[in-house]
Order: C-alpha cells, then structure tokens, then sequence
C-alpha cells in the first residue's frame, strides 16, 4: 500500500508529486524525489523558520484586501442574514453579490476593478462578478444566495 498525506496547504504540488512517486514505486521504477516524500524522511525545520513569515504574509494579504475594499467606493461591506458579503454595483446599477470569505482557507476577497475579479490575496484563488470560481486553489464559488 502506497500513501501520500501531510501536503501542509501545498496539496496540488505535493499531491501531484505523491502521485508520481507513488507511480513510479509501483512500476518499480526509480524516480529522484522518492525522499521527499519518504515516510522516514528528516523534519523540515526550515518549515518552522518559515513560519513567523507565513504568518505575516497572510495578515498582510488580510490587511490589504480589507484596505483596497475600503479605498473602493464602488465595493460595499455588509451583513445579509447573518454572512458578511461584499456587494459590487456596476455601471449599470447592477448589484453583485459575493460572500466575503474564500473558501479555501478563510481569507478575505477583494474586487479587482480591471478585470471584474473577486481575487484572494492569500493563495490567488478567483472568482467571476457573481462569485463562480475561475481557478483554485479554492473548489467552491463564493456566490451568495
Ligand atoms: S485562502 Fe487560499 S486562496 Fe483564498
């Protein structure tokens, strides 16, 4: 039995490199990252090291996107039954409606005004005007219903 587990957030990278290794193993051929993924391997500390500034990384893409929302006047914050949601209002008074929270790890949205994009700063996830998912690392829409 082969398993690949413990992505730590990097789950497409780490899992498309679990399934290589894994196919590889299983057709008992060799393949160079076989000790990344080693269940022996040594800990990573550089992981920790890493940490302080992950942390502030995402606080500040947390920060921003609260920021660049309030600097946008066409971008409104508001509670609507219990969810904060953003509302964007087009030029033709159209409401958008999107829930303020990406569903891939909790950050905030914000409106990119170019491109009609709601967009994650934490991970880069992205969302058409209404909140359907453009691309990941999310797998849910932000839409509000
Ligand atoms: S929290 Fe990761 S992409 Fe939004």
């Amino acid at each position: 039995m082969f398993l690949g587990t413990g992505y730590n957030t990097w789950g497409m990278t780490n899992g498309s490199l679990a399934g290589e290794i894994i196919s590889s193993l299983i057709l008992k051929k060799d393949n160079k990252y076989k000790d990344l993924m080693a269940p022996k391997r040594a800990l990573n500390l550089s992981k920790l090291e890493r940490l302080p500034s992950d942390i502030y990384g995402n606080i500040k893409a947390i920060c921003k996107s609260t920021k660049n929302n309030v600097n946008n006047n066409k971008v409104i914050n508001k509670v609507i039954k219990g969810k904060k949601v953003l509302i964007y209002i087009d030029e033709n008074n159209n409401k958008h409606i999107v829930l303020n929270k990406c569903p891939h790890l909790k950050c905030g949205i914000v409106f990119n005004e170019i491109e009609k994009t709601w967009e994650c700063l934490c991970h880069g996830s992205r969302f058409d005007i209404d909140g359907k998912l453009i691309n990941g690392p999310s797998n849910f829409d932000i839409t509000f219903k």
